[in-house]
């Protein structure tokens, strides 16, 4: 393992005790030491109200997380809009989008229900979801697990009918790991008159997004972006957001709410940019606490760095694997997917729920967080993680620990 990366992001920076293994981001991503310092120092300044101030203490706040949140993506920040998480920003684009009765939303089978409700909720305006599988298999009885060189995005494709308005996927899939390429979606929609939309959440932090011909993408924080639960971000191509309701109040009028106590008068009630999707106050210390975690990400080389230490990791996990009868065909299995670059962080082990439980269960003794969704054992490396991770869950899983 000698040859692996050392952490991009150097352990010291998290709270995490040797003997603990966090393959869980998947979940919850763990808070970085310096984010909680902000939490606290911004707390502090809570506690006496009168200290507050203004701008540099919750307009900056908000201003700053904007700035880096599009840093780490590659937009600008005039699209980005500060959410609460993933669901309240697809929910800004299914309550917003000016639909007509009849018209269709599309969406992969096995969403998370963040990309599905919002989607189902519609029917009362008659609009209509329909739910395409990925793969050959991925709807049978006994499901079959992804394999490379499968077509996800042109089954998609080749799905749109001409009442579908909206097409909304996930990314990364929460449970067989599975990542789309949203070049080719983009490209595809477009071309096509329909508006792409991305569940964000399992990629951010992790993996370089492409948002040419996408129309909206949001994220929750609190995984591989390794901020607060309760902020989000959305990001909206701006012709797209001018055909949304805009949902904001008085932090979203196109100059600063003023604190002298009279407003400004504009014949614009809403900001172009992405405030004007914003609710009311935020929740000033989530947004400080993912701020200061961006920036870390930004700092250790961003997306493109991420990704590649994560995959050399994921490559090296599976190559000790594919060494083991038990396991070679499953490590086959994902290897294909990682090289095709057909997933992201996470590798999703298709097991029988007697071996995962099993492993569940030994993972504990081994200080090794994991978890399981829909029949996959869900392993997700990110920037702390480096060789003695690796050996560790490769020492776990073939019961040589
Ligand atoms: C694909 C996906 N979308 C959304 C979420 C969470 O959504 P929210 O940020 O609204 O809590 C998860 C959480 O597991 C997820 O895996």
């Amino acid at each position: 393992m000698s040859h692996l990366p050392s952490p991009l992001l150097p352990r010291e920076w998290f709270d995490m005790p040797a003997g603990v293994y966090w393959f869980s981001h998947c979940k919850d991503g763990p808070l970085p030491r310096a984010s909680a310092a902000a939490v606290r120092a911004l707390m502090e300044t809570e506690l006496r109200p009168w200290e507050v101030r203004w701008s540099e203490d919750f307009l900056d706040v908000q201003r700053s997380l904007r700035q880096v949140g599009a840093t780490l993506l590659g937009v600008v920040e005039q699209d980005i809009s500060l959410v609460t998480c993933t669901s309240s920003g697809l929910e800004a684009v299914a309550l917003g989008y000016p639909w007509q009765d009849g018209d269709e939303v599309l969406l992969p089978l096995g969403e998370f229900p963040s990309n599905r409700l919002p989607w189902l909720a519609l029917a009362r305006r008659g609009v209509d979801c329909r739910e395409v599988p990925l793969w050959e298999g991925q709807a049978a009885p006994v499901t079959a697990a992804p394999v490379a060189g499968m077509t996800p995005e042109q089954r998609l494709l080749e799905a749109i009918g001409p009442r579908t308005r909206i097409m909304a996927v996930s990314w990364v899939r929460y449970q067989d790991g599975v990542r789309l390429d949203l070049e080719k979606l983009g490209r595809g929609c477009r071309e096509r008159g329909v508006h792409l939309v991305v569940d964000g959440i399992q990629g951010a932090g992790t993996m370089v997004a492409s948002f040419e011909g996408v129309s909206a993408f949001a994220t929750g924080g609190h995984k591989g972006l390794l901020g607060l639960q309760g902020q989000g971000l959305l990001w909206t191509d701006p012709a797209f957001r001018q055909q949304l309701l805009p949902l904001g109040t008085w932090l979203s009028a196109p100059d600063d709410f003023s604190q002298g106590g009279t407003q400004s008068q504009s014949d614009e009630l809403w900001a172009a940019d992405g405030r004007r999707l914003e609710a009311g106050s935020p929740s000033i210390l989530s947004c400080a606490a993912l701020a200061s975690s961006l920036r870390l990400l930004v700092e250790c080389g961003g997306t493109a760095a991420l990704q590649r230490h994560i995959v050399s990791l994921q490559r090296a996990l599976l190559s000790r694997l594919a060494q083991d009868a038990r396991w070679a065909a499953e490590a086959a299995r994902l290897d294909a997917l990682v090289r095709a670059d057909q997933l992201g962080s996470t590798l999703s082990f298709a097991l029988p729920t007697r071996q995962s439980d099993e492993l569940l269960r030994t993972a504990q003794m081994h200080g090794i967080s994991t978890s399981t969704r829909e029949g996959y054992l869900r392993i997700a490396f990110h920037g702390w993680h480096g060789a003695t991770d690796v050996e560790r869950c490769a020492a776990w899983l073939l019961g040589t620990a």
